[in-house]
């Protein structure tokens, strides 16, 4: 058993930081249709008596709210985070406080207080497992293998997750079925194309006090993320340059007026860069001797090694806070290039991050919440393996959405459902 305590017996102000993380939480909850509806369901249902679900995600106050549906649903929950520096005490010490739910989530870890968290989380003998990034399930097969039969499936919410994923699958690794959260359109289409491009730019400008406007702000990979990131940037005022290595992407973001070029052409002119590829040594050294003074460099992806900080770090003359959450690193030649975040993900990692906003959240989080319950309903007819979200849960994600937003949308006819679904029909 891991002697690792949970985040209430962590803190000094327990008190206060619960109330604190308690007010984030409530704010949240009153923007978050999608979960509220489910409460009722699964209040009354209590669709997830008898599991125990793991979790290791970014945890404040929106993930705090999938927490308690979760918990209120009848779950034993145990939970840490996926990021050392996304977690928010206060919020990690509220969740600490439901009698269901144990939180080991806490900012600012340490390798191996990171991983001995998990650890701790893995005692509870998850039956779910609901992570962000896959750290859950890589330390599950790695070092509880034991477990895996009790495992009725699992949930993952991001790119890199589903990635890895994939990777593990592809070599016969994974051995429980996970549901890949992240590729739903009610996920995909809003929480990483909205979510990340408001959330990493007003992170960035309420970081540095700094405008975008008449700037020129390069943002590496044009996945969904990026898409967001670009048209963001572009609606205020900034100049916008992509850099790709996927040549539809890349066609893409030249065909929506952005200036597309290679880093190492963007690393002369750019003012601000933001990286989210998903990959690793995008702006390397070759890449900070052409910078120039005063640049922002900041990543949104999901590890910290898009921007290669120890080169950085080599090639300075000098390294020091500029502003909360500003690293500056000086060259020989007086030009300071200013780190964001420690090269984390910006809108979670920076001291002033609140993440996505909280709406996309709710899609994001409503869609983990179904998964769930299918996990509970009708795991067993899941293979190990990664699976797509059963369309109609999506659906239904959806339209709730809708209904708590008021808008009405048509449906098919029975004679346009038959025309779909025929061949025959021709000129
Ligand atoms: P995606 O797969 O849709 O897009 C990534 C793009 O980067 C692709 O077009 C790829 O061709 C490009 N790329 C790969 N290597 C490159 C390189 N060396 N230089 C330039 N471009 C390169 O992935 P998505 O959904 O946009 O996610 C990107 C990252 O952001 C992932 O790590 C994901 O987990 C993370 N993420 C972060 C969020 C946040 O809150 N910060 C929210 C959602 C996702």
């Amino acid at each position: 058993m891991s002697q690792y305590p949970p985040i209430s017996e962590q803190l000094d102000d327990i008190e206060a930081a619960r109330d604190e993380g308690r007010r984030k939480m409530d704010w949240a909850r009153q923007h978050m249709p999608i979960l509220n509806a489910l409460r009722e369901e699964f209040e009354r249902d209590q669709p997830f008596a008898d599991q125990r679900i793991g979790m290791a995600m970014h945890v404040e106050a929106k993930t705090a709210n999938l927490v308690e549906l979760l918990a209120d649903g009848g779950a034993e929950v145990a939970i840490t985070g996926c990021n050392p520096l996304s977690t928010h005490d206060d919020v990690s010490a509220a969740l600490d406080t439901h009698e269901n739910i144990t939180s080991y989530a806490k900012r600012g870890v340490g390798d191996e207080e990171y991983y001995d968290a998990i650890e701790a989380v893995i005692d509870i003998e998850p039956t779910i497992t609901v992570d962000d990034g896959m750290d859950m399930v890589a330390a599950i097969h790695e070092d509880h293998p034991e477990l895996i039969d009790s495992i009725v499936g699992g949930a993952e919410e991001t790119t890199t997750g589903v990635h890895r994923l994939r990777a593990m699958d592809d070599d016969d690794a994974l051995d429980y079925p996970v549901f890949a959260v992240n590729d739903t359109p009610m996920k995909r289409l809003f929480d990483n194309v909205h979510g990340t491009g408001e959330s990493s730019l007003a992170t960035i400008a309420m970081t540095t006090n700094l405008s975008y406007a008449g700037k020129n702000v390069v943002v590496a990979g044009y996945g969904d993320c990026g898409r967001g990131v670009a048209k963001k940037a572009s609606g205020q005022n900034a100049d916008v340059i992509v850099t790709e290595v996927e040549p539809r992407r890349a066609l893409e973001a030249h065909m929506e007026g952005y200036d597309v070029m290679p880093m190492s052409e963007a690393a002369e002119v750019g003012d601000v860069f933001l990286t989210v590829t998903g990959n690793r040594d995008v702006i390397t050294a070759e890449h900070f001797e052409r910078m120039k003074d005063g640049v922002l460099l900041a990543n949104a992806g999901h590890f910290d090694i898009e921007v290669d900080l120890d080169a950085l770090s080599d090639m300075a003359v000098d390294q020091y806070e500029a502003r909360d959450g500003v690293e500056a690193y000086e060259m020989d030649d007086g030009r300071r290039l200013n780190v964001l975040a420690e090269g984390r993900l910006v809108n979670l990692a920076s001291p002033i991050a609140l993440g996505h906003p909280v709406e996309v959240m709710d899609q994001s989080f409503g869609v983990q919440a179904v998964c769930v319950r299918e996990l509970v309903e009708n795991g067993g007819a899941y293979d190990a393996g990664v699976h797509e979200v059963p369309d109609e849960l999506d659906r239904e994600v959806a339209e709730i959405k809708l209904a708590a937003e008021g808008v009405d949308y048509d449906s098919l006819t029975d004679a346009q459902t038959e025309y779909m679904g025929s061949w025959q029909h021709g000129t």
